[in-house]
């Protein structure tokens, strides 16, 4: 008995034939307004410090910043995210505060050199408290405690202090329960209303933000994040965090870090497609493709688009990537996308 091949209704690789055909029935695609790329800004002159667990990476003082966002602009990225690293720190952060702290300096700056680039502020103490935690810490207690409350007035004063500097975007991303609530009120009442607040609203305990602690130096000198940031092992309390941030005031959400967590960065975007939702392909997930790329084991640029476009396909609307400028010079040079 021969056997007989049975007529296929459906024929999926008929559009897979040409690369143009693939182009054209593509579903999703990776644009560089999707990007923002993080920039990491140190107290002092002349500084281009590399960043050994993020090669490409540098910590840049003000003086240092015009290449950088000449570059940015010239690639067309939309914005960018900045971190400081200020010359002091003490237990509450209030430096972060200042007319002329770090970053208040470098928005400027920025903002000088181009004015249209979305300067979005990561808005927390950890770079600027002395013991590292995201808020000062209750000392009463005997056990690691950030007081949530005491750390809510700092975050508005911190966002204010931003606003009045010229930041576009304010993004806080200490987990503190009602931190968007405070800083909408603080930033209303300081006339500040039509400054939008991008939540880091599902942020976990992660560990791949070992990086990130030694490029912006604020890395908790004990104890963990655990009491604050999520548990990885949960996404249902993910709904949570973001209703509580919508019903504050949040205008967008932050899921991060993003790879480890596309169920739910695809959830958050079920749940409020009308909310631009952010993902953060944070400072470890950069870390791994680099070195596996250094080792010649991966194809950097493949692996990274393919990343890049796996979180846009999940939901988000918005990438922050340590990859913007690469990608989007990629994106520049293929114009079938994955497959150039
Ligand atoms: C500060 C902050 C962190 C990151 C962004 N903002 C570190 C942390 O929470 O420990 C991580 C970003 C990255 O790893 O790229 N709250
Ligand atoms: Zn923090």
């Amino acid at each position: 008995m021969s056997f007989q091949m049975p007529t296929l209704p459906l024929r999926l690789r008929r559009l897979r034939r040409t690369p143009a055909l693939r182009a054209l029935v593509q579903e999703t695609t990776l644009h560089v307004n999707d990007l923002i790329q993080p920039i990491f800004i140190r107290h002092g002159t002349d500084v281009r410090q590399p960043i050994s667990s993020m090669p490409g990476c540098y910590q840049l003082s003000v003086d240092q910043l015009s290449q950088e966002i000449a570059q940015i602009v010239t690639l067309g990225i939309p914005g960018v995210l900045l971190f400081g690293i200020p010359s002091h720190k003490d237990k509450d952060g209030n430096i972060s505060c200042e007319k002329d702290g770090i970053v208040q300096q470098a928005i400027r700056a920025i903002k000088d050199m181009a004015p249209d680039l979305v300067v979005i502020v990561d808005v927390c103490l950890c770079e600027y408290t002395d013991h590292g935690h995201c808020g000062p810490v209750n000392e009463k207690t005997g056990q690691l405690d950030v007081d949530n409350d005491a750390t809510l007035t700092i975050l508005a004063k911190q966002a204010v202090s931003l606003a009045r500097a010229g930041a576009d975007v304010i993004a806080p991303s200490g987990m503190i329960d009602g931190m968007v609530a405070a800083i909408r009120d603080g930033l209303d009442t300081a006339d500040y209303h039509h400054i939008p607040i991008l939540s880091y609203a599902v942020k976990y305990a992660s560990s791949l933000y070992g990086p990130f602690r030694e490029a912006a130096e604020g890395a908790p000198q004990f104890g963990d994040r655990r009491t604050y940031q999520m548990n990885p092992a949960n996404a249902a309390e993910a709904l949570r965090e973001a209703e509580l941030d919508v019903a504050e005031g949040a205008d967008m959400l932050m899921i991060k870090p993003a790879v480890a967590y596309l169920d739910v960065i695809f959830r958050i975007k079920q749940q409020y497609p009308e909310i631009p939702l952010a993902a953060y392909h944070v400072s470890g997930e950069y870390a791994m493709i680099k070195a596996a790329a250094e080792k010649g084991w991966l194809d950097e640029k493949r692996v990274v688009m393919e990343t890049l476009l796996s979180i846009k396909r999940a939901g988000a609307d918005i990438i922050i990537t340590y990859y913007a400028k690469d990608a989007a010079q990629w994106l520049r040079n293929s114009a079938i996308g994955l497959t150039a």
